[in-house]
């Protein structure tokens, strides 16, 4: 399990290792765009601004996800144990 701060708000979201950041973002109110939630449409990808992504999605390309400076939260993870999150 990892944590997600949201910038705007300083709020923490405690991402549970059998739900996806998008669970746990809509459980406590946040609500991103998506569209496949396979990791394909890049309809949710969300700006990072801090830690680092397990990117699990195909939408990024592989320079871009070492940019790290964006996520797909349908479906990636976190290698760090918070990733702050543009929202
Ligand atoms: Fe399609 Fe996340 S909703 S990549």
């Amino acid at each position: 399990s990892f944590e997600l701060e949201i910038a705007s708000t300083g709020q923490i979201v405690s991402v549970a290792k059998d739900e996806s950041m998008l669970e746990a973002l809509e459980d406590n109110g946040f609500f991103v765009p998506v569209s496949c939630e396979e990791g394909v449409c890049g309809t949710c990808i969300t700006p990072l601004l801090g830690g680092e992504a397990d990117h699990k999605d195909v939408f990024l390309n592989d320079k871009e996800k070492a940019q790290m400076d964006r996520v797909a939260v349908c479906c990636s993870r976190a290698k760090t144990p918070r990733l702050i999150l543009d929202l």
